[in-house]
């Protein structure tokens, strides 16, 4: 079917080109972890969440210990990132997961989502980054790039649930595949995007049709 070339294609692209480094990508990262770093990066680009997310692990290393802190006690380690709406739906987080799962996030997409401040993005960011489960995490970035892949443009609307069912069909490792996903649209499949030197480009039906082809852009990467 026509995303096999794009699943074979964002394997290889996260072993060449894959941010492994980030913190929140390490082996050792726990859902709660994820949790974290996906908070900070609902509203924060990836090089600034960086150093917060490592202050705050270091701060608040389990969800047992964020859910004693105080407001006072969090905010040092949150000012900056704005939005406090979401700084408080993370300590009422907490301390449901732990009143409520003895501190363990659960494994189900509905439980997650009924969590203050969990969406279905975080909840399937959760499920496959911080338990290997096959949810496909789908945010306005992988939007844009199915998009464009299946239908030539980036808001057109993408079958969420079938692209799961058959990447879930396929071997493939989702939390891997996810990670790609979103590497690839801030690396190649921006904005504007980088078609001349994209690994799908014969099989992407944007690039077919109306792809960049400018090397010039080159140098914007
Ligand atoms: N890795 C896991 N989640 C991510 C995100 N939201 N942005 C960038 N890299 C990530």
């Amino acid at each position: 079917h026509e995303l096999s070339p794009f699943i074979r294609a964002m394997d290889s692209f996260a072993r060449q080109q894959g941010r492994h480094e980030l913190p929140w990508r390490q082996t050792h990262t726990t859902p709660y972890g994820v949790w974290v770093s996906e908070v900070m990066l609902q509203q924060t680009q990836v090089q600034r969440v960086i150093p917060y997310y490592l202050a705050f692990m270091e701060r608040f290393p389990d969800i047992f210990c964020l859910s004693c802190a105080s407001w006072e006690e969090f905010l040092p380690l949150y000012r900056g990132l704005g939005y406090y709406r979401r700084g408080e739906n993370m300590l009422a987080c907490a301390s449901q997961v732990v009143k409520f799962y003895e501190g363990e996030f659960p494994r189900e997409k509905k439980a997650l989502m009924a969590l203050p401040g969990i969406g279905e993005y975080t909840a399937s960011a959760i499920l496959s980054f911080g338990y290997g489960l096959p949810h496909l995490a789908f945010d306005t970035n992988m939007q844009k790039v199915f998009g464009r892949y299946l239908h030539g443009n980036r808001k057109a609307k993408v079958d969420k649930v079938s692209v799961e069912n058959i990447i879930s069909r396929e071997e493939v490792d989702m939390a891997r595949f996810n990670g790609a996903v979103m590497d690839f649209a801030a690396t190649l499949c921006q904005r504007t995007p980088h078609c001349h030197i994209c690994p799908v480009k014969t099989h992407c039906c944007y690039a077919r049709h109306s792809g960049t082809t400018e090397p010039a852009a080159v140098t914007r990467l």
